[in-house]
Order: structure tokens, then sequence, then C-alpha cells
């Protein structure tokens, strides 16, 4: 069953059975031309009816995102990704075939869907095209249904080419980026000389704007690193990829707004997780976006009064990948296991994951970080080897417990787990379906994290297989899909 929420002035905080499409003659102030003094002529604005949801990362990203969006967006119209650009990868593993989309949403992979790429994520041309040449080897026409938003900005390979000096430069204390210039993308843009997507729809405008950047970033960059600028032919590399991408790109945030107004249902596909966010995570071991639900509203351009619930999804333990602190890593042979059960090697660069416990102290910081209203916890599975399983409840530091998530890295680095030991349950739950399947201790786990969270949780995933899925009956999440 669906359930369709009011929103805004009119009705806010109540919620009904069913859906009514706004009618095309409610006009933009109301219902019947109400005079001056009537009530309602001061309330303005029309009914709107939506259907909106933000899935976002609880953890340091990889959390299965990918599946938990692909499985949720059979019950939605649009699929918009906010933030992030190459470096995220989200694994579907449909009809037996892998998918690892990078900037396609993957929603693209129902028929139908529309997926969106927001003016919040930053764009490789040539990945991008990259994607549309598997999907099209895999028979999946996007025609009509992607849309590249002419905000988001452009990565060039000078960006790449920057990072990596940069990161050598770091040495030890290098963050571990994907190298796919996302960070040196997202610099340009905040100190507004970058380049964007629309451009590309105006050559001499292109040329001329590329130009200037160039000889900009060729001064600093043999300044600083000691080497010149690679861009020979860059300019027509791109206005040729250009082509494939000119009838994609367009107004995104005109685009979810509209499809708001008219009644149809939007899924925000969050890439990276809350402790990569550049505000919120651990600082500066993060990436250069803002990976929290508010990152729906700034990189898609809707307001926050329109998104009607997030969805927080974690691993039942933890994983990150790159450098930073990382409270409740498992020594290297514990690692190992979770490593090996949960094929946790990175989508994009193939490094293999650090692994550690579930950290709920995280979790209740993402929590209040996002307002999560759902959890949704994936890989139960990978944990059906455990004879007991630790999960982190809090933090000492320097002796004491800690209420907060220290905003430091550096003091992060230096927190002592607190842990609760829970029996395993030691049989398999891989591909189980049903709530009623799951052994009474795999239960008692999952009760244990949302109990402490005051959080439903609202699905489970036990296996890559879009149906190795456990919707959890009578949840709000349950009544979105
Ligand atoms: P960047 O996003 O390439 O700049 O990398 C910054 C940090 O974010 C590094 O630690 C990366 O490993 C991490 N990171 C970026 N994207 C992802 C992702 O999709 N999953 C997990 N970690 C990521």
């Amino acid at each position: 069953m669906n359930t369709w929420y009011w929103s805004g002035a009119e009705a806010c905080g109540l919620w009904f059975h069913g859906f009514v499409m706004p009618s095309e003659s409610d006009g933009f102030f109301g219902l019947s031309a109400p005079g001056l003094f009537d009530g309602r002529a001061l309330r303005g604005g029309r009914k709107r009816l939506m259907k909106s949801i933000v899935v976002v990362g609880a953890q340091w990203g990889d959390e299965g995102k990918g599946k938990v969006v692909d499985y949720l967006a059979g019950s939605f119209d649009y699929i918009a990704r906010c933030a992030g650009g190459h470096n995220a990868g989200h694994t579907v593993i449909f009809n037996g075939n892998r998918f690892v989309l990078q900037l396609i949403p993957c929603g693209i992979l129902r028929p139908g869907k529309h997926a969106v790429i927001g003016s919040g994520v930053v764009v490789d041309p040539a990945a991008l095209v990259g994607e549309l040449d598997t999907l099209a080897k895999a028979g999946i026409d996007v025609t009509g249904r992607l849309h590249l938003a002419t905000r988001a900005h452009l990565i060039f390979p000078y960006h790449r080419q920057m990072e990596k000096a940069a990161e050598a430069a770091r040495g030890a204390a290098k963050i571990g980026t994907t190298s796919r210039g996302i960070g040196p993308a997202y610099e340009d843009k905040m100190a507004r000389h970058g380049i964007r997507v629309g451009d590309l729809l105006d050559p001499p405008r292109f040329r001329e704007k590329l130009a200037r950047v160039i000889s900009e970033k060729d001064a600093v960059c043999r300044a600083t690193y000691g080497v010149p600028l690679d861009t020979a032919g860059l300019a027509d590399q791109y206005l040729a990829l250009a082509e494939r991408l000119g009838p994609f790109i367009g107004d995104a945030s005109d685009l979810i707004n509209d499809a708001l107004d008219a009644g149809h249902s939007v899924l925000f596909e969050g890439a990276q997780g809350t402790m990569l966010d550049i505000d919120f995570g651990t600082y500066p071991y993060v990436t250069s976006s803002n990976a929290i639900s508010g990152g729906a509203c700034t990189g898609l351009g809707v307001g926050p009064t329109r998104i009607n619930a997030v969805a927080g999804v974690t691993k039942a333990y933890t994983t990150r990948v790159g450098s930073g602190p990382f409270p409740t890593e498992m020594p290297d042979l514990e690692a190992t296991e979770v490593r090996d059960r949960g094929k946790e090697y990175g989508a994009v660069t193939g490094r293999p994951r650090r692994c550690g416990w579930l950290d709920l102290a995280v979790l209740r910081y993402a929590v209040r970080i996002n307002g999560i209203s759902s959890l949704v916890v994936t890989k139960l599975d990978v944990f059906d080897t455990q004879k007991e399983i630790q999960i982190c409840t809090g933090y000492r530091y320097k002796g004491s417990p800690i209420k907060e998530m220290p905003a430091a890295a550096e003091d992060l680095a230096q927190v002592t787990p607190v842990y609760r030991t829970l029996p395993g349950w030691q049989s398999d739950t891989f591909g189980v379906k049903d709530m009623e399947k799951l052994p009474r201790a795999a239960v008692d786990y999952l009760k244990f994290i949302s109990d402490f969270l005051d959080v439903e949780i609202g699905m489970i995933s036990t296996g890559p297989d879009r149906d190795a899925t456990i919707v959890c009956a009578g949840t709000e999440l349950a009544k979105w899909i």
C-alpha cells in the first residue's frame, strides 16, 4: 500500500492512503477565486501531493546503496543523483548480470524510470559516455529517460593530474582518494573557475573558458608541482563527447520540481556516506561534496519541504576505504574473514576495504545529521559464521565516556570504542526473504540496533540479488514500496 503525503502549509504532518492527482484547474493560488479577506487567499499555494525519499549512506560509503536504490526504484518514477562523481560505484546484480554504475543512477536499469544527474554532481564526460556504451551493449535504452543537469560541473584530465600531484605531495598524510579528479573539480567550482556541462552546448564559449582556465592552471601546476599541464586537444575531445551528451542536457531542478508538482515520485540517491561528507565527515579524510541528506536539496535545487523521508543505509558491520580514523576497525585476521565473505574490494578502484564492527556511535550521529526516518541494514549474511559479534555503543576519550562525535579526525583517532558482545547465529541467512526465517540471534542483533538508535529498520538485505531482500512489514519504509 502506498502512502502519499500532503506537504506544505495545507496539511503538514497528516497522511492519507491513496493518491489524488492535483487538479489542473486548481490555480497557483488555490481553489475557487477566494476573496481578499478570505483566509484561503493568504494561505496561497496549491496542494502538493508528494512522494519523495532520500537514500543516504550512514557510514563511510559502500553500504550497498546501489542495491537498495535499485530495489526501491521499482516504486518511484524519478531517481536522481545529487552529489559526487564517478568516485562512487553502485553495484547492482540483476538477471545474473553485474552492473557497476558510477554516474548514472541505477534506476536507469528499470524500464520507464527516469534517471537524473543533478547539478551537485561533478561529471567526467568520458566516463559518462563509457557508461552509456555499457548500457547500450546490455540493450538498455536511455532515450528520454536520462537527464543531465546543465549546471553540473565538468571534470577535466588536469583535475586528475593535479590530484595525483597533490596526493604525492602529502606523503604519509595522503587522503587515499579515488584519483578521479573529484576534489580538484569541486575546488574549481567553489573557487568560481569551474566549467559547467551547459558550457559544452556553446562551443566558442567553451573554448574561450577552457583556454582561460588552462593558462591559469598551467601556471599554478608549474609553480607548485614543477610539471606543466597536459592539455593537448582537450577542447576538441570534450566537444566531441558533447555531441553524445547534448540530448540529455537540461535544467534538472525544473525537471524534478515539475515532476513533484505533477504528482510523480522521486528518489534522491545519495553517493558515498555520512562520514565522508565534506562538512560532517572525518575531515580532511572525506570526499569533497555533501554526502548527507541535505545534499539532495543543494545538489538538485529542491526545497527541504519537498522531501518526505530519509532512508539511511548501513551494513551489518563497517568498512572504509582510503585513510582516516576508523574506531571499530578489526585486527587483520578478523578483517580478512569479513572482507572475503563480504567481497569487500572497491567497486571503482579494486582496493581492499578496511573492515570493522558496527559502530552505533557513528550511526547515532548519522541518524541525527541526516534526519534518518528508516534504516536499511545490508549484508547481514556476512556475519553468518561469527560465534560472537561485537557492537560499539559509544567511545571513551582520554579515559572518559564522550557523548558527541569528535569533530577533529585527530581526536576520533584516539577514542576507544566501548563494545557489547552479542551472540552470533552461526546459520545461513544468505538470500532469506522473510523475517520469520531469520534466526533468533540475527533478529536480536537487528532489534538491538533499532532500539539503541530509536529508529525503525525498514529493510534488510541478505545477498546481492534484487530479491534477497526483506521488507519489514508495518514500517514506514514498507509503505513507500
Ligand atoms: P575522493 O572522493 O576520490 O576525493 O576520495 C576521498 C575519500 O573518499 C577517499 O577516502 C575515498 O576512498 C573515499 N570515497 C570516495 N568515494 C567513495 C565511495 O563511493 N565509497 C567509499 N569511499 C569513497
